[in-house]
């Protein structure tokens, strides 16, 4: 396929991982996680706002007795994380004794992963594990077992299907890579 460029404010990107891509590894995903908890009914977290289209496509292919819910949590401004990690919002379930799974679009330093965890472990539920669309090994800073990853990729800056550069490119089927 061609690579198709977009510009999103001042910033160029170019198409990184297709659409077909993407639903072929969240397949594998939603088999693994199928037999991983089979028998179980374990709640979904998705983490907005990035995480809604990977959560939408993810449960459409989950054939088991499960429930979801919506958090939010978000430490990213501009190209960087600032560190600054604020609260879980939203988090109306009482999760203590659940199989809880977070759904993230993206684990790149793992601040925000790591701060949720520890806010939900309190909480005392029976397990938690992390599904992540995207992850950048190289930036992780945290010691963090992300179990299901759907992609591992380099620390270049990506938007598209659910994540944003400064608000756009949330509604991008394909995922896109800054140009360099
Ligand atoms: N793109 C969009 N949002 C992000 C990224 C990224 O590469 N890393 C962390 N949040
Ligand atoms: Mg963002």
């Amino acid at each position: 396929m061609e690579p198709r460029t977009i510009t999103l404010h001042d910033c160029q990107f170019s198409t990184y991982m297709y659409e077909e891509e993407i639903i072929a590894r969240i397949h594998m995903l939603a088999e693994q996680l199928e037999q991983d908890y089979a028998g179980k009914n374990p709640l979904f977290l998705a983490v907005l706002n990035g995480s809604f289209m990977f959560t939408a496509d993810l449960m459409k292919r989950i054939n088991m007795p499960c429930e979801i819910s919506f958090i939010r949590m978000s430490s990213y401004q501009d190209m960087q994380s600032t560190g600054n990690v604020r609260e879980v919002l939203g988090l109306t379930e009482n999760i203590e004794g659940r199989d809880v799974v977070v759904i993230e679009d993206i684990v790149d330093t793992g601040h925000t992963v790591n701060a949720l965890l520890q806010q939900l472990n309190e909480k005392q539920p029976a397990s938690i594990e992390i599904i992540t669309l995207l992850m950048k090994p190289e930036c992780l800073q945290h010691q963090l077992d992300v179990k299901y990853v759907a992609k591992s990729i380099p620390n270049d800056f990506v938007v598209g299907y659910g994540l944003d550069y400064n608000g756009l490119g949330r509604n991008l089927r394909d995922i896109y890579k800054i140009v360099s």
